[in-house]
């Protein structure tokens, strides 16, 4: 019976903020082409930082002609790909075709003399490109065409009430706010451009992304975290141990891997601050839980985060890249309710007791197991397909599992967008959270081992909470969202046959404002708002059960 054409008007809808970071203007790139993954992480990890290792970035001055442009910088090689994007100015990526070019430009890249300041001469390969005055270059310039690395709220409601349906409409929202190409190598090289400041302290060392830029759940706009790894600088030793001898590093020992991992980060804090070309507002943040160093790298505008002897967070970004690509309902479905949590603070870019985009994705990812048949298979299944090179041990955690999807079987359940949408609603609206935790590795609930209000089984380290930090309150807004949420799908489905115009409908009406938000409201009332809902939601189900029944018999 669907997809139900909709009547409504689409533009002039009011918009609710999406949040901080969506809010610039400007669309993202809408090519509809499916971004879902297709290679394997480490195929793609490898390729990427290749690629970033011969690309350069290059603040430009705001009139250029593009032609001259790559003409000029063509004089050091062949260049593969360019573009360019605004973020308080003009700025190109251009990647070579060779490495040897990034040198060859560097070569006959000057320091600036400056008039009162003085210049740290770090030669990295973030450029300044300035104009020779005195020749009238103004005269020919062709208009830039800039990649927007951003996406907006307005627009993007508009699109979710244009929509054919509620699929359509989960889908639209994915196509606007995934990363874009651009963005990606944005990212892949900004993390190439830390490794060369980490690499004048530790030759050798390696920055990778992980989190949502590489997981296939980044949204436009999110953070860029960063994971200095050194392992590879100790892989040196271990090949060349061969004869009598064993050669060692002379070190400073110092009590605890702790220790050791805030005083890299300290120095390397130190380094960003004092001479990483376009990083500002370094904060060093060592007594954390994951000790870091945030920071804002200001050409590409990305806020990271960079942390080191992490490598478990690098596998569960795999691992949700893999479960992202099995099945191409899942990186929508997570998207919508990334953004729903967003459009309703129950996420936020500042610590504290929300939860996270982590814990909400491991959280979809649980009720796509739990649907009848399963749409993703837990983590211990996925460990029973591995072979001898999947095999991943951590710290002493087994983190095992398959890394070529190609090996997984596709689920046979074909429900649609719209469905699961509701039923995620419903599922945790329902939940019992006061009594079980959530465990994507045996793919099904288990007593919470602890007290806390909401429980989501580490997946690698087993012992412990990934929502730890998450308070009753937030648990309950969560909630009362989600029965609200719900509700509202199944008032639409009763109300299909007389839409009323110029409403915003399905996804968009779930991302406004809400009534259950203001939680002082419903306190007051002897029944809390989302047990009433609850209640109601019960009945409709029950009379349409017994209506569906009547009619079939
Ligand atoms: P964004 O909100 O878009 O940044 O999502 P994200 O997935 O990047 O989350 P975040 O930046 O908070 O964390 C980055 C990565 O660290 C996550 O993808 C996880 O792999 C890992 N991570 C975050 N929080 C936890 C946690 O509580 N426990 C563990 N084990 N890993 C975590
Ligand atoms: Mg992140």
């Amino acid at each position: 019976q669907r997809p139900l054409r909709r009547l409504l008007s689409c533009p002039g809808t009011v918009v609710a903020p999406l949040g901080k970071e969506e809010q610039s203007s400007g669309s993202a790139e809408t090519g509809s082409e499916d971004r879902t993954p297709k290679k394997r992480f480490s195929e793609v990890q490898k390729e990427r930082r290749e690629q970033a290792q011969r690309t350069v970035l290059i603040h430009c001055p705001n009139k250029i002609s593009e032609k001259k442009f790559l003409k000029y910088l063509s004089q050091h090689g062949p260049v593969n790909s360019h573009f360019f994007y605004e973020s308080f100015g003009l700025y190109a990526v251009v990647e070579f075709s060779q490495k040897e070019s990034v040198a060859s430009l560097q070569n006959v890249t000057r320091t600036p003399s400056l008039g009162t300041e003085a210049a740290i001469p770090f030669r990295s390969r973030y450029f300044n490109l300035k104009l020779k005055p005195p020749l009238n270059q103004t005269s020919e310039q062709s208009s830039i065409q800039c990649r927007n690395q951003s996406s907006s709220s307005k627009k993007l409601f508009e699109l979710l009430c244009c929509a054919e349906s509620v699929d359509d409409q989960l889908n639209t929202l994915l196509r606007e706010f995934q990363l874009t190409e651009e963005n990606s190598k944005l990212r892949y090289l900004t993390c190439s451009l830390i490794e060369d400041v980490a690499a004048a302290y530790f030759p050798g060392c390696t920055v990778r992304p992980f989190g949502s830029s590489v997981n296939s759940f980044g949204k436009l706009g999110c953070d860029l975290d960063m994971f200095l790894d050194l392992d590879e600088i100790e892989n040196f030793s271990t090949h060349k141990a061969s004869g009598n001898f064993l050669m060692e590093f002379q070190v400073k020992n110092v009590p605890s891997e702790r220790i050791a991992t805030q005083k890299i980060l300290s120095v390397i804090g130190e380094c960003l601050d004092h001479f990483g070309p376009g990083c500002v507002g370094v904060q060093k943040i060592l007594n954390a839980r994951c000790p870091l160093v945030r920071f804002s790298h200001q050409a590409s505008g990305f806020q990271c985060d960079l942390t080191t002897n992490n490598r478990i967070a690098l596998k569960s970004s795999e691992l949700l890249y893999i479960y992202g690509a099995l099945d191409s309902r899942v990186r929508a479905l997570v998207f919508s309710i990334r953004c729903w949590a967003r459009a309703h603070s129950l996420t936020s870019s500042i610590p504290g007791a929300w939860i996270t985009n982590f814990s909400l994705t491991v959280m979809v990812i649980f009720f796509l197991q739990r649907r009848s048949p399963p749409i993703l298979p837990t983590l211990d299944y996925l460990k029973t397909l591995a072979d001898a090179e999947d095999k991943c041990i951590i710290e002493g955690h087994n983190c095992t599992f398959v890394r070529d999807f190609n090996r997984i079987k596709p689920s046979g359940n074909t429900e649609t967008l719209e469905l699961l949408l509701k039923e995620f609603f419903e599922y945790f609206g329902n939940f019992a959270f006061n009594k079980n935790s959530i465990n994507i590795r045996q793919g099904r609930e288990q007593n919470k081992p602890e007290s806390s209000p909401l429980h989501i089984q580490n997946p690698f380290e087993t012992s412990l909470n990934i929502s730890k930090n998450v308070s009753q309150s937030q648990l309950q807004k969560f909630i009362d969202l989600a029965r609200e949420s719900a509700w509202i799908l199944h008032q639409e489905d009763r109300d299909r046959l007389s839409p009323s115009n110029n409403q915003p409908w399905g996804l968009a009406a779930l991302l406004l404002p809400s009534v259950a938000n203001s939680t002082s409201l419903a306190k007051k009332k002897k029944k809390p708002a989302s047990e009433r809902i609850k209640n109601l939601l019960e009945s409709i189900k029950s009379s349409s059960t017994e209506n569906s029944t009547a009619t079939n018999r």
